[in-house]
């Protein structure tokens, strides 16, 4: 008849299993951190603990006692585990409680802020001109940057023969569609929306692309175009108009001067200077000597561009003009290569 546990023959054997029980008991409560739950398993559990040299006691019982003894170890061997894992939880539980009492967030401490960024050098000097404009009362319009051949040259009195298209190198997407070359397009874009409610007075900031890449030319590069169309508006009013408008961007003490010039959707066409900011006209790096800073071109709108936006010229008058950001910002922030405002170079565009 095999004997039942309870009659355990190794006396010795079930007092030391609840010696070892009661003082891992003892122990157990003490202990305050995962590091000294550690160190009370090595001591129970590791290679020379007590618990392992019970177990390994084991083989020196008679054979027949061997396996009740074995069975009452075991379970202690299993009980002790379940309480270490259960009071390492426990402790982590603590340690993490505690950790994030400690890190918690003073909310009443003055935060650091982060860097807000700025905007590009060319988006300032856009959105300064854009200011300037809708205080002269110009509306803002926008035109699309894939444009039709027809809106970016035909209307614009340059019809599929004509040279002045060799000045402005152009991305084709097919026969009929290019990214825009300038922001001229939007002029008969404009005028068809708007012909039964003119005056129409609008510019057209926006992205112009052209096949051109050196230090004073970029592939892509931005325009302000200005359109001003309604009955008896004439080339003093442009003139009065670009001298307000200088003087905003320069201040009052600038002076502009016309050069006269070719645009195939004006006439008569000019480039407009403004006297240099940096030396009042003396001459210096900024304007290359001229005392003068090129600005824009202008004219009056052509008869044909006009007609073919339908508007009848016998009525209706008006003038255009346009001028590239990028060149401006150039100047006014003295940049030298134009590659530069493309680079996102933080340490470059940091300083405007
Ligand atoms: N579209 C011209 C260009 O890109 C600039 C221009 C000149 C626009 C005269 C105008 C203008 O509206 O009247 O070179």
């Amino acid at each position: 008849m095999p004997r039942c546990k309870e009659e355990l023959p190794v006396g010795d054997l079930k007092s030391q299993v609840e010696e070892v029980r009661s003082s891992f008991e003892a122990a157990m409560a003490s202990v305050n951190s995962t590091e000294a739950l550690q160190e009370l398993k090595v001591r129970y559990l590791g290679k020379k603990g007590t618990l392992t040299a019970l177990l390994k006691s084991l083989g020196s019982l008679p054979a027949e006692d061997r396996p009740f003894a074995g069975e009452a170890l075991n379970e202690l061997r299993d009980e002790l585990e379940q309480k270490f894992e259960r009071k390492k939880l426990e402790l982590a539980q603590a340690e993490d409680a505690a950790a994030e009492i400690e890190d918690r967030i003073d909310v009443t401490m003055p935060s650091r802020g982060r860097p807000a960024g700025a905007f590009h050098p060319v988006a300032q000097t856009m959105h300064e001109i854009v200011l300037i404009m809708q205080g002269m009362g110009y509306s803002v319009v926008l035109g699309p940057e894939i444009e039709e051949d027809y809106y970016n040259f035909e209307c614009l009195n340059m019809p599929p023969w004509h040279p002045a298209r060799d000045m402005q190198d152009t991305f084709y997407i097919s026969d009929e569609i290019l990214l825009r070359t300038h922001t001229s397009p939007t002029q008969t874009r404009v005028m068809e929306k708007m012909r039964p409610r003119l005056p129409v007075k609008v510019i057209v900031p926006g992205k112009v692309y052209r096949r051109d890449d050196d230090a004073t030319h970029s592939p892509m590069f931005h325009q302000i175009e200005g359109l001003w169309v309604g009955e008896g508006i004439r080339f003093a009013d442009l003139k009065g108009m670009l001298m307000l408008f200088a003087q905003r961007v320069f201040g009052d003490d600038v002076k502009v001067r016309y050069r006269p010039s070719y645009f195939p959707f004006t006439e008569p066409s000019a480039e407009m200077d403004a006297s240099c900011f940096a030396c009042k006209g003396a001459g210096c790096r900024v304007c290359k000597g001229t005392g003068w800073i090129e600005m824009l071109g202008c004219g009056m709108v052509h008869p044909n561009v006009l007609r073919m936006s339908g508007v009848d010229p016998k009525v209706y008058s008006g003038f255009a003009f346009g001028m590239g950001i990028e060149r401006i910002a150039m100047q006014k922030y003295n940049i030298a290569d134009m590659r530069l405002l493309y680079e996102n170079d933080v340490k470059f565009l940091k300083q405007f």
